[in-house]
């Protein structure tokens, strides 16, 4: 596991959790106070800092947008505190995934990163994907966004050896979702709406505690790449197709050096070779507790860090002093 070449192995894989609890500590300050940008913008404070504390030449692939919307965590920034001398790492995050869910104190509210070798993380603009998810255990390729909800469902609850009309299957609450919804109620499944936080929904798919079998529909194209990261880590498949409005938008993708506009990529297209994926609960949820507050002054929080080449799947309790 300690193989000098994998630059991976020179990052501390456990320090990224600091990256991620430092954003959620800070990001749990403002859960329930209704003010999505200002939770937003203590998570990026703090996860930029917290970078710095790693000996690493770190680059934002996915971030908090390109360099003149965002003024951290930009696209294309220099993270790490080793530039020009530590492993070259590329970084996909989303510091605050699901401001909504924090300033409206809902579930499942994450602080998230990903990180792997240059190169190996999609550069996946901020336009909505197409996403579809199944986890472990099911035959290579059972999944395919090519085809209907339907045909997805059906090929599941054979393989799972159940009826269509046992398969859950998580889509995130929106009207753009109603053909979605309406399809899968019509063959008898059951629908599990989320409000937001669908790198959460994805990741539920491979924890059978959550019975949650299958997500389906389009979200942001940034939190695809992050749960793609996730599955690549535990297990689990996942189609992904990038969704475009407008000319813009393409042209966003195409200065990313995406040329196929119409592709469906799979795992391993969006989070290739060894990567980790990183994340610390800012609310309570299906993955991971939030951050509390406790009554003799110290506070906890909860994080997951997992290896792709490894599989090892690492939990984090911690206890801070406020
Ligand atoms: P934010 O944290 O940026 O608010 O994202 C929350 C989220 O629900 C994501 O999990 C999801 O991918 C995306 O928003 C869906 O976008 P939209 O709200 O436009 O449907």
């Amino acid at each position: 596991m300690n193989s000098s070449d994998n630059p991976i192995d020179r990052v501390l894989v456990l320090e990224m959790v600091r990256v991620t609890e430092a954003a959620a500590v800070a990001a749990s300050q403002l859960i329930g106070r209704g003010d999505e940008k200002a939770a937003d913008a203590a998570a990026v404070e703090a996860m930029r800092k917290a970078f710095d504390e790693l000996y690493m030449d770190g680059t934002v692939v996915i971030g908090e947008g390109e360099r003149d919307e965002a003024p951290m965590l930009y696209i294309g920034e220099k993270v790490g505190g080793a530039p020009g001398t530590g492993p070259k790492i590329d970084i996909a995050l989303d510091p605050l995934e699901g401001t909504t869910i924090t300033a409206k104190a809902g579930p499942n509210a994450l602080a998230v990163l990903a990180a792997a070798e240059e190169g190996n993380l999609l550069n996946a603009p901020d336009v909505y994907m197409d996403k579809l998810a199944v986890g472990p255990g099911y035959p290579e390729g059972i999944i395919d966004l090519a085809k209907t909800p339907t045909e997805n469902v059906k090929a599941v609850a054979e393989a799972k050896g159940v009826k269509p009309k046992h398969i859950n299957v998580c889509v995130l609450d929106r009207p753009r979702h109603a053909p979605i919804i309406e399809e899968l109620r019509a063959i008898g499944c059951g629908v599990v709406l989320i409000g937001d936080g669908d790198v959460a929904g994805v990741i539920a798919v491979t924890d059978e505690d959550t019975t949650i079998d299958m997500y389906m529909g389009q979200g942001g194209a940034p939190e695809g790449v992050l749960a793609a990261a996730a599955l690549r880590c535990v297990g689990g498949q996942f189609n992904g197709r990038l969704l475009f409005r407008n000319d813009d938008e393409r042209s966003r993708a195409r200065k990313w050096g995406i040329e196929d506009l119409d592709r469906i990529y799979t795992l391993n297209e969006l989070a290739k070779g060894d990567c980790i994926f990183a994340a610390t609960g800012v609310t309570a949820g299906s993955l991971l507790d939030g951050v509390k507050y406790r009554r003799d002054g110290r506070m906890t929080t909860e994080s997951v860090v997992m290896r792709s080449s490894s599989g090892t799947v690492r939990w984090i309790k911690g206890e801070h002093n406020r």
